[in-house]
């Protein structure tokens, strides 16, 4: 039986998030510039999001680029940002034939002008597409995100739109830039480190973690298979017992 076949096609995590990492240990294991990984990263993505797609998963979040990546040497910023804009337009095409959506969360405004506007065109050039959404997280960090969020609510207070004690879950989460998404279900993060780096904070709360030490330009539809076959062996149980899991099925 292939590692596909294995896939309970009725059991899929609606949304799967990433945090693409070992790109520039790739590189360096082959004696090459850390921004040769990255290129590489891309074919990475292309096998992912195809493969996600024909799974059927509703909602694909790729961790691009964080807030703390600003911190980065300029050349390897630069880099990254011109091959955002040329990859996104190279692939916008191929997102409308297998009608994927793609959107953005982040600090948007904070990428360079033509990154932007490469962005904004696609999302918008994507918008009616039904059959996935891919997410690009970009000049994104949680905290950046809840404070934003927070910033937001205590504004509405401010202006009497809104009681204090009418902030609950879902009105938060409102603030968030994932507004109407569903929470990822599963959570990948490649190249064997075992930390989120900011990410989804809120909205991983009870996300199953996968760690794999594969690094991220290795990465292709069999890994992403792998991570959703053992999500689906694993025991979701949200503060229950187990016996009360089992018994509710
Ligand atoms: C992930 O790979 C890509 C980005 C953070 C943009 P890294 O560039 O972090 O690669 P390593 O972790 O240094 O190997
Ligand atoms: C997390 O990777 C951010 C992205 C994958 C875009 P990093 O490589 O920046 O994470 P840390 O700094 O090692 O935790
Ligand atoms: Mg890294």
């Amino acid at each position: 039986m292939s590692l596909k076949e294995k896939i309970d096609l009725s059991k899929l995590p609606s949304h799967i998030a990433i945090i693409m990492d070992g790109n520039g240990r790739w590189a360096q294991q082959k004696g090459e510039e850390r921004v040769f990984g990255h290129q590489h990263g891309v074919e990475a993505v292309r096998d992912t999001v195809e493969g996600a797609a024909e799974l059927g998963i509703k909602y694909l979040t790729l961790y691009a680029f964080s807030t703390e990546n600003w911190n980065r040497p300029k050349e390897e910023i630069d880099a990254l940002m011109s091959l955002l804009v040329k990859t996104i337009n190279a692939e916008t095409k191929t997102l409308n034939k297998n009608d994927i959506r793609l959107q953005a969360i982040g600090d948007l405004k904070s990428l360079p002008g033509d990154c932007y506007e490469e962005l904004q065109d696609a999302m918008q050039k994507t918008a009616s597409n039904k059959r996935m959404t891919l997410v690009l997280a970009l000049s994104y960090s949680s905290r950046w995100e809840i404070l934003n969020a927070v910033k937001e609510l205590a504004e509405e207070v401010k202006n009497g739109k809104l009681s204090p004690s009418a902030i609950d879950e879902a009105a938060f989460s409102a603030k968030l830039c994932t507004a109407g998404m569903p929470e990822p279900e599963l959570m990948i993060r490649t190249s064997g480190e075992h930390r989120i780096s900011n990410y989804l904070l809120w909205q991983l709360a009870y996300a199953e973690l996968y760690f794999t030490d594969t690094l991220w330009p290795d990465f292709r539809k069999e890994d992403l298979y792998e991570a959703i076959v053992d999500y689906q062996n694993r025991e979701r149980r949200f503060g229950k017992t187990s016996e009360q899991v089992t018994n509710e099925k």
